[in-house]
């Protein structure tokens, strides 16, 4: 089903938002250049590396590593912590029930999955969905690292406390980190911080500071 049409409100009320806000400010907004298909050779052959990618132990355990999806030219790119059991099945990132809250959120601020780049700090699924250890982020943050230089975002989002305390390499709490804006390694990308969706789906009651944070994003897109 075609998405396109579906309001804010109505993706606010899948979100279980109640809002009422100036429709105004719910317009969506062109934030990603048109998709270009032709993937380039270091797009190639940094995918391939990280599908024979055997550095540390969860290679034995993963279905498939997690790459990313997306605009490859997206100004917005979102970063996770790791593939969840879904991800790990389909090779895609946030595609289980967070995914699919992730998505509802980006459409409550005039987005698709298709106009932003999302990927993992970790590309492969940590057994039973446990925090990624010191040693696999090492290993994988180089392969994180060159999809945000070949990307060049514009404004990078963590999604969540492991993503947010490892990009900003604090220890400080998500209510603190939330709410402000950072800069990002070389090119001083601006970088905002929101709640996991997986968090949301069990916290639903911070779904609208979620919200908020979405709409920072939004208004963080408009200002580029
Ligand atoms: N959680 C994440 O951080 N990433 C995913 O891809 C799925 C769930």
């Amino acid at each position: 089903m075609s998405t396109k049409n579906i309001t804010p409100e109505q993706i606010l009320g899948v979100m279980g938002i109640e809002v009422w806000q100036d429709k105004e400010t719910a317009t969506a907004t062109e934030t990603a250049a048109p998709a270009n298909p032709a993937t380039s050779p270091d797009w190639q052959k940094l995918e391939q590396t990280v599908k024979n990618c055997t550095l540390c132990a969860l290679s034995k355990s993963r279905t498939q590593t997690v790459f990313g999806v997306g605009n490859k030219k997206a100004k917005l790119m979102f970063i996770g912590e790791a593939p969840g059991a879904n991800e790990d099945l389909q090779g895609k990132p946030f595609v289980g029930r967070a995914g699919m809250l992730l998505n509802a959120m980006l459409q409550a601020i005039g987005l698709n999955r298709d106009e932003v780049y999302i990927a993992n700090i970790l590309k492969c699924r940590p057994p039973n969905n446990r925090d990624p250890e010191p040693s696999e982020v090492e290993h994988c943050t180089p392969y994180l690292l060159q999809q945000i230089e070949l990307i060049n975002p514009k404004l990078i989002v963590a999604v969540g406390r492991i993503a947010a305390q490892f990009l900003l390499n604090t220890t400080e709490a998500m209510s603190r980190l939330r709410g402000r804006q950072y800069h990002y390694g070389p090119k001083q990308t601006p970088l905002l911080v929101t709640y996991h969706p997986a968090y949301l789906l069990r916290s639903p009651r911070e779904k609208s500071k979620a919200y908020i944070d979405f709409l920072a994003i939004q208004k963080a897109l408009q200002e580029l």
